[in-house]
C-alpha cells in the first residue's frame, strides 16, 4: 500500500465493548441536547438542516441507505459551527450575569440592551480556521460586544472577510491553527477577554464542553427526521475531525442514547492533519500532537493538537480512525455536486466531503474489503454523514469543482458499472 493510497486505518485499541462511558457522562449529561435545541430554536434565523438521503449512491455502494446531515445553509453562515459558538457565547453569558444552570434566559433576553449594559466591555476572543470564528462573530454582534478573532497565515482572504462582515477584529498569526490557538491565550490573559475556544486545554474546559453541547441540535434534529423515516437509529456513523469536538459530539450524542448499542463510529482526518489517528497509532491512551506544517485543502481539519476533552471521549467511543489524502475530499465534492440519477444535489467544502469520499474508497477497493467487514458495512447499513460546510471558500470551491484539482490518482480510479 503506497503512501498516498486513498485510506489509512486504525482499529481503537481502547474502544469500550460494553457500558457507558464516563466521559461522555461528563460532557452530555442526559438533557443536554434538548438544553442547546431549545437555545438555538429561538435565534431568528433558525430552521433544522436537512437531512438528505442517496439512496441511488447507497445502493450502488452496496448500501442501505446514506444520509447526509447537510450543514451547508445553516443560519445562513453555511457550517454547523455557529451551533457551538453561539451556545457557549450563552452559557458564558448566563455565568457571568450569576444565572444558574436550571434557569434559562431568553434569546430575546440575551441580546437585550439590559443584559448588554451589565455585561460592560466585555470582548469574545477565539482562534479559527475560518468556520467557528464567523460564529463567534455574528455571536458577539449580535449581542452588541466586541470579537478579535485569530486566524492562521494560510487562512484566505475570502474566509478572512467572512469574518469581518460581522464587525470583528481578524488577526492574522503566523503560523499554524495550533499557533493561532496559543497567541490567542496569551493576547486574552494580557487583555482580559473571554476566549470562546473550540478546542480545550487544562484549566479551560467549560467553555469547549458548551461548544460540543451546541453541536448536539444537529444530532437532535437528524434523530427526528430518522424517526420520520421510521428509522430508531443509524447504524453506522462517519464524521470528520479537526480537534476532534465535532466528532465527540456525534459519537458521544449517539452514545448517551443507546450505550453500547451505539452506531459503529469512524472518524475522518486529512493524512497531513490527523492528530487522532496518530494518537491512536501512540496507543498510550493519550492525545499526540501531530507536526508538520498541516497544509491540506480541508481547512477545518488543520489541526495538528487534539482537544483533550474531545479525545477522552473518542477513546471510549470509536471504533476506527482514518487518515485520508486530499483527492479523497475533492472526489466527495464532486459526488455530491454531482448527483447519482435522482439523489439531491449537495453543495458540499473540503472539509465537509471527506467522509463520503473515504466511504465511497471503502466500499470500492478490493484492498479495503478486510475494513469493509470489520465495520460491517453491507445492505443493511444506514450511514449517517455530516456535511459540516457548504462553499465556504468560492475560489477553492471552484478549483476542484470546475477545473478537476487533485484528482484520484489513476490507480485508485474505479470505472462505474
Ligand atoms: C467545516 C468543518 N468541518 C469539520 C470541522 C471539525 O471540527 P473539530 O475541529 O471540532 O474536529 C471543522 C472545524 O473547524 C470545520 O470547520
Amino acid at each position: 500500500m503506497d503512501d498516498n493510497f486513498p485510506v489509512k486505518y486504525c482499529e481503537n485499541p481502547f474502544a469500550l465493548k460494553e457500558g457507558r462511558s464516563a466521559a461522555v457522562q461528563r460532557t452530555f449529561p442526559p438533557g443536554t441536547a434538548r438544553l442547546a435545541r431549545s437555545f438555538h430554536r429561538q435565534l431568528p434565523s433558525y430552521k433544522m438542516s436537512p437531512l438528505k438521503n442517496l439512496s441511488n449512491l447507497a445502493a450502488m455502494l452496496g448500501l442501505g441507505g446514506i444520509w447526509v446531515k447537510d450543514e451547508s445553509q445553516r443560519m445562513a453562515l453555511t457550517s454547523f459551527k455557529i451551533l457551538g459558538g453561539t451556545y457557549a457565547i450563552y452559557r458564558v453569558v448566563k455565568s457571568i450575569l450569576g444565572i444558574g444552570d436550571e434557569e434559562e434566559i431568553s434569546f430575546s433576553e440575551l441580546v437585550s440592551h439590559a443584559t448588554r449594559a451589565k455585561l460592560g466591555d466585555l470582548t469574545f476572543a477565539a482562534a479559527t480556521d475560518g468556520n467557528h470564528g464567523r460564529g463567534v462573530a455574528w455571536a458577539a454582534n449580535a449581542l452588541h460586544l466586541r470579537a478579535v478573532i485569530y486566524v492562521h497565515k494560510f487562512t484566505s482572504q475570502a474566509r478572512i472577510d467572512a469574518i469581518a462582515r460581522y464587525g470583528a477584529e481578524v488577526r492574522v498569526v503566523d503560523g499554524t491553527y495550533d499557533d493561532a490557538v496559543r497567541q490567542v491565550m496569551i493576547d486574552a490573559e494580557k487583555n482580559g477577554w473571554q476566549i470562546i475556544s473550540d478546542t480545550s486545554w487544562e484549566g479551560y474546559e467549560d467553555v469547549p464542553r458548551w461548544v460540543m453541547q451546541g453541536y448536539t441540535t444537529m444530532f437532535e434534529e437528524a434523530q427526528e427526521q430518522f424517526a420520520g423515516q421510521g428509522i430508531v437509529k443509524p447504524t453506522h456513523i462517519f464524521v470528520q475531525a479537526g480537534v476532534g469536538a465535532l466528532a465527540a459530539s456525534a459519537i458521544g450524542y449517539y452514545h448517551q442514547l443507546f450505550g453500547a448499542n451505539d452506531p459503529v463510529a469512524v472518524v475522518v482526518e486529512p493524512d497531513r492533519a490527523a492528530c487522532l489517528y496518530h494518537s491512536a497509532r501512540v496507543g498510550d491512551g493519550r492525545p499526540h500532537t501531530f507536526s508538520g506544517d498541516l497544509d491540506t485543502i480541508m481547512a477545518g481539519l488543520a489541526c495538528g493538537d487534539p482537544s483533550p476533552i474531545a479525545w477522552d471521549i473518542l477513546k471510549d467511543c470509536v471504533d476506527v480512525f482514518l487518515s485520508c489524502p486530499d483527492y479523497v475530499a475533492a472526489k466527495g465534492m464532486r459526488v455530491y455536486g454531482v448527483p447519482l440519477d435522482d439523489d439531491p444535489f449537495i453543495v458540499s467544502g473540503e472539509s465537509g466531503s471527506v467522509t463520503l469520499g473515504a466511504l465511497m474508497f471503502i466500499m470500492e477497493l478490493d484492498e479495503l474489503a478486510g475494513l469493509r467487514e470489520k465495520l460491517g458495512l453491507d445492505r443493511n447499513s444506514q450511514v449517517l454523514l455530516i456535511n459540516s460546510e457548504g462553499n465556504t471558500d468560492p475560489n477553492h470551491f471552484r478549483r476542484i469543482v470546475w477545473e478537476g484539482a487533485n484528482p484520484v490518482p489513476r490507480a485508485y480510479r474505479r470505472g462505474y458499472r
